[in-house]
């Protein structure tokens, strides 16, 4: 339509004239209010694009399973008639460029495509796990592993992330729980909002949305099955799992996926309870909701709708939005709309914010603002990015036990035998979250120890094979290794491709092959010091009495090798702590710090019956969550509270002297919990509050300030508000969640 304008030329003062020049929609024109260009644009399309726009259509590679497989050609067809929004797993510049293209240039309004992928913990630079960085306890390193990872895949063409995942989990055979941030929902809720900062920026072309999942609960799965059955109460939920979900949301995170699991009975793509009322009304959250692969569609599998068009209808009324490759919302929300079994509001509000989220990032000026082949060039795997990501592998790394300072080796004189197929093999560094990190560039724990300590003073053996198991003859050629070398480390774990979605397993342990070569090698009675690979907690129970020293590795990314090899020749001080407790026995599981006393706690002598115990195993893990030693020792003393009965809305003030009673300089990760004895619902025994990561010179005290609010105090009752009551509590404050030194007060009316 053209538009007539009397204009006044001031050069001709005084003279009108016409001109005639092109409308310019207003959702297009980028001065306008991002509300009023949605609303613009809304009013312009038809019911079946508004549809596209909550359809999200993978490009190629699969990460779920395939579901009545558009080919290419249909999907290129839908992105031209609108009838797709976002489209995952399509991947690098030149992709991403010719796939807007058609969106921006042959679709009726020309609405530019979200292009989302799984960067978990790196893009092509591979950082650790996001279980192995939390053991950092060090927010600002996990902020910049996201930042970098966002700068990676930012460059390549993609605008969104699905990551941080928030879910608490207490099962090591979950295999996701390499995904996550562990046991704690308030380091949790740090880990979360650090990450969703470090993925989102300020939204520039250098960053990415982050989007929060799987909200809400997933780590619940019962027995550690992935896609399995969740039950929890409303005060566990509140408690225990939304506090992540929660923090995330708050530090600004623009998206939140739907998980695959139930909240009391209901799948939670379907939970008026969980994303309207919680997520956007009490949370007030902004952004749009995409759903897990397939999650609305599976609701016909759980049993919840009776097909698939039952399923939108029960999705979208509960303000779930779009949807992840299930293609049911593109199918069925036009009749559904007909019909009246969804409303306009409904698909004008989730349209609206899907849309709001592409005027923000800019696509619609700059529609190609992601796709940068000079970028793509200069950042992705950059000599400063594998910098980052070996100084994040090295805080990750956690020591779990060092006999008679087994550790670190000394760098010269001494010939060392590396034992394991895992040490040298490439194939099994990195887990199935790697998005494009090509293990071929990646150091294995061979390479780097071959760096530092010279080819010569290093023999290595496989001992077992790929799948840990092992044979006589590949036992004896690592214990022939070992009689010529003066120590040994041993790489032990299993395969980070066992680590990701759709990777439990029953049996969380050190493989039987594994433990055989094992007790050979200690027969040599030589010094045998355990690396452990495993994208999560194992049971070590077996291992520890082979082992002079263990160090945990998890999965460490690109720098692996050149991490551990710091940390085993002392040039870097390990000062990881678990943010997992590591169980005892596979029948322990779930076990975790933050448990509650029960009626009937077993006595710290352990003695007498009829109380809550096992009796072939010991209630405690094997190691604590807030557990990993160093090379120098800390000592706690002088714990002390300013006010043992403080008022009501006045903060505790408590202060602890830390001292470095070892001959090495190194950091702890001091540690402060808190247990309220009395409480509207039974409280956790204990429950982290604060910490700090000090560095110490050998020999040096300092003593340290934690202020509690009355916050820290609170819980959350059955309705999800905030409740603070009188009573008595413990404060405990050490290095790890079970050696702690304990204060306590009073809170009074
Ligand atoms: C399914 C996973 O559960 C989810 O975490 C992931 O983001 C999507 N697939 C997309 O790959």
């Amino acid at each position: 339509m053209l538009l007539k304008r009397v204009v006044t030329c001031l050069c001709c003062y005084g003279i009108s004239y016409v001109v005639q020049a092109q409308e310019q929609p207003a959702y297009k024109n980028a001065s306008l209010a991002v509300e009023v260009r949605v609303k613009d644009l809304l009013g312009r399309m038809s019911v079946e694009e508004k549809a596209g726009q909550l359809n999200q259509l993978s490009g190629g590679a699969f990460t779920g399973p395939a579901l009545n497989e558009a080919g290419q050609q249909t999907k290129i067809q839908w992105v031209k008639e609108g009838k797709v929004g976002s489209m995952l797993n399509v991947i690098g510049v030149a992709e991403t460029r010719a796939i807007q293209q058609i969106a921006v240039e042959q679709s009726r309004w020309g609405i530019p495509l979200l292009f989302g992928l799984d960067v978990i913990h790196g893009y092509k630079t591979i950082f650790p796990i996001p279980l192995a960085e939390a053991c950092s306890f060090n927010l600002a390193q996990v902020q910049q592993n996201a930042t970098v990872a966002a700068a990676e895949a930012a460059a390549a063409g993609i605008h969104w992330t699905f990551a941080p995942m928030c879910d608490i989990s207490n099962d090591p055979r979950w295999g996701r729980v390499m995904e996550g941030i562990g046991e704690d929902p308030w380091y949790g809720a740090l880990l979360s909002a650090a990450r969703v900062k470090g993925f989102q920026g300020n939204l520039d072309e250098q960053h990415i949305l982050a989007c929060v999942k799987h909200f809400a609960g997933y780590g619940a799965v019962e027995a550690g099955r992935e896609y399995n059955n969740t039950d929890m109460s409303r005060v566990a939920l509140w408690n225990k799992y939304l506090p992540p979900y929660q923090a995330a949301v708050e530090a600004g995170a623009a998206t939140v996926m739907n998980g695959f699991n139930v909240f009391e009975g209901v799948p939670v793509s379907a939970s008026k309870y969980l994303v309207t009322d919680v997520l956007k009304s009490k949370w007030g959250f902004k952004g749009f909701l995409v759903s897990d692969w397939n999650s609305f569609g599976e609701m016909v599998q759980w049993g919840y709708a009776a097909d698939g068009q039952d399923a939108v209808v029960k999705a979208i009324n509960a303000g779930s939005m779009m949807d992840m490759e299930s293609k049911i919302n593109i199918t069925y929300i036009p009749t559904l709309l007909k019909q009246g079994k969804i409303t306009q509001q409904q698909l004008d509000d989730a349209v609206g914010r899907v849309l709001a989220v592409k005027f923000r990032l800019g696509l619609f000026e700059q529609p190609y603002k992601y796709n940068s082949t000079e970028r793509e060039q200069r950042l992705i795997f950059s000599a400063a990015h594998r910098a980052e990501a070996l100084k994040a592998a090295r805080a990750s790394v956690v020591l779990l036990k060092n006999n008679q300072q087994s550790l670190p080796l000394r760098k010269t004189g001494q010939q060392l035998a590396v034992i394991g197929h895992y040490a040298n093999s490439k194939e099994d560094l990195f887990d199935f979250w790697a998005a494009m990190g090509e293990s071929k560039n990646a150091v294995t724990l061979l390479d780097g120890m071959q760096q530092k300590w010279g080819s010569k003073a290093i023999t290595y053996a496989a001992g077992y094979s790929a799948d840990g198991n092992t044979t006589d003859a590949l036992v004896q050629e690592a214990v022939a290794a070992a009689r010529k070398a003066d120590v040994l480390v041993v790489n032990v774990g299993i395969t980070g491709k066992l680590a990701g979605e759709d990777r439990a397993v029953a049996n969380p342990v050190i493989p039987e092959g594994q433990l055989r070569l094992l007790k050979a090698l200690r027969a040599t009675g030589k010094p045998l010091i355990a690396v452990v690979s495993a994208g999560r907690p194992l049971v070590l129970t077996a291992l520890e009495p082979l082992a002079d020293a263990i160090v945990y590795a998890w999965i460490l990314g690109t720098e692996t090798g050149n991490a551990l090899a710091d940390v085993l020749s002392g040039d870097y001080n390990p000062a990881g702590k678990t943010v997992m407790s590591f169980p005892v026995a596979v029948g322990q599981i779930p076990v975790y710090y933050n448990h509650t006393n029960t009626g009937r706690p077993l006595p710290t002598d352990d003695q007498g019956n009829w109380f809550s115990r096992y009796r072939d195993i010991p209630n405690e893990p094997l190691y604590p969550f807030g557990y990993g030693l160093s090379y120098t020792s800390f000592a706690y003393s002088n714990l002390s509270l300013q006010d043992t009965l403080p008022a009501k809305g006045k903060p505790v003030q408590v202060r602890v002297t830390v001292t470095n009673t070892g001959t090495r300089d190194g950091e702890e990760v001091v540690q402060l919990y808190i247990r309220d004895h009395s409480a509207g619902i039974v409280r956790p025994v204990k429950e982290l509050k604060g910490f700090q990561k000090v560095l110490l010179k050998k020999g040096e005290s300092r003593q340290l300030h934690f202020t509690l609010t009355e916050e820290d105090l609170s819980y959350y009752d059955a309705n999800g508000d905030k409740q603070i009551e009188p009573g008595r509590f413990s404060v405990f404050v050490g290095g790890n969640s079970k050696e702690v030194l304990e204060a306590q007060f009073r809170k009074v009316e």
